[in-house]
């Protein structure tokens, strides 16, 4: 593992063309939520991942299908078609395809083509989460597919919502490992002043990019302090953000109340957990997951932290698309102009560069 200062130093010179962009080849090879496990039935539904649109259904048996949403024959959107068991038959001429995506029947020919096939793409659930690969089919390995464990854990009360963003998912990834930005975009719910003046170390961890804080005896952010009722208090906070994947941004927070009140606990975790896919290389469906360990089942703190993240997450909403159409619309492209605490964003985008430009 490198650390912060030899991570700074080696990122010298810092040549533009180093990080990753919106213009950027998406990375191909990763794995990217598809969609809420829920939302994969019987009845098929498309949604478009890194360009590419795909269907999306569930086989008698519950297995989750990813099959390219374009016929080989004349590119009649598969979804318009219809289920028989566990095959998907196209809408036109009715040529039959199996979850693997090998076509069993063409009506209009008596015997059935052998090679005909449409693309299908690895897909798997795990907990709330149905997870796709996009890349090389050789490259796909489940093990690969992150540890979101705690959405699926009873222990953990988790709100979550989800976005349709108009920007890009670099911006978006060096977004929430930027947490400079917190008490200016953010001043109700996640930024104090604190917070963001407090130390942070950023460091490198194979394709990671992990960031660590640390703020002793001082009043909690009200998205953490208020649900747990210790507004009054001083607590000691730490937290880690990682950059896990191009799809995958997780945060740890814990609070430590060093004087509780009688019954109380004396520490607070929150998980939270931020998926990103992209549609394109501007557009982004985006999935987030705040998770708690204490009192899962409580309602009121429930709508409280969706109010509270779903205020904060749209306001990143808000200024990565007005950053988009600012970069669409402006016939100067813009040469970044990067701070020493930027360096956490660009540790992330040189790694999305790389990860494409291996790939190119
Ligand atoms: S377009 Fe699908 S069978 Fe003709
Ligand atoms: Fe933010």
């Amino acid at each position: 593992m490198l650390t912060d200062d030899t991570v700074y130093a080696a990122m010298e010179p810092h040549e533009p063309g180093q990080f990753a962009t919106h213009a950027t080849p998406l990375v191909r090879n990763c794995w990217y939520v598809a969609a809420r496990r829920s939302e994969i039935g019987r009845t098929p539904f498309a949604r478009t991942f890194l360009d590419t649109d795909v269907v999306l259904y569930r086989t008698e048996a519950g297995q989750p299908v990813a099959m390219r949403n374009r016929c080989p024959h004349r590119s009649f959107p598969l979804v318009r078609g219809k289920l028989a068991g566990d095959r998907l038959i196209c809408g036109y001429h009715g040529m039959e395809f199996e979850p693997d995506g090998v076509c069993t029947r063409m009506p209009a020919l008596s015997s059935t083509p052998s090679t005909v096939t449409v693309r299908t793409y690895p897909i798997a659930d795990r907990g709330p989460l149905t997870w796709i690969w996009m890349g090389a089919p050789d490259l796909a390995d489940e093990s690969l597919i992150p540890d979101t464990s705690w959405l699926a854990d009873a222990n953990w009360g988790t709100v979550t919502g989800d976005f349709h963003i108009d920007a890009d998912y670099v911006s978006m990834d060096e977004n929430l490992i930027d947490q400079t930005h917190f008490p200016f975009l953010h001043p109700d719910t996640v930024g104090t002043p604190e917070y963001a003046r407090s130390k942070l170390s950023a460091s490198t961890d194979n394709d990671q990019v992990v960031i660590r804080r640390e703020l002793r005896d001082s009043p909690p952010p009200g998205v953490y302090g208020k649900p747990a009722q210790i507004m009054d208090k001083r607590v000691d906070r730490t937290s880690e953000a990682r950059f896990v994947s191009p799809a995958l941004h997780v945060a740890f927070a814990a609070i430590h109340d060093p004087a509780p009140d009688s019954g109380k606990p004396a520490h607070y975790r929150y998980n939270i957990t931020h998926c990103f896919t992209p549609e394109t290389n501007t557009s982004i469906h985006y999935w987030w997951f705040n998770s708690r360990d204490y009192r899962p089942d409580d309602t009121s703190i429930d709508s409280f932290l969706l109010d509270a993240h779903k205020q904060a997450y749209h306001e990143d909403l808000e200024a990565l698309e007005w950053i988009m159409q600012v970069v669409k619309n402006d016939a100067d492209p813009q040469i970044d102009l990067s701070f020493a605490p930027d360096k956490p964003g660009l540790m992330a985008r040189r790694i999305m560069y790389r990860l494409a430009m291996r790939e190119a």
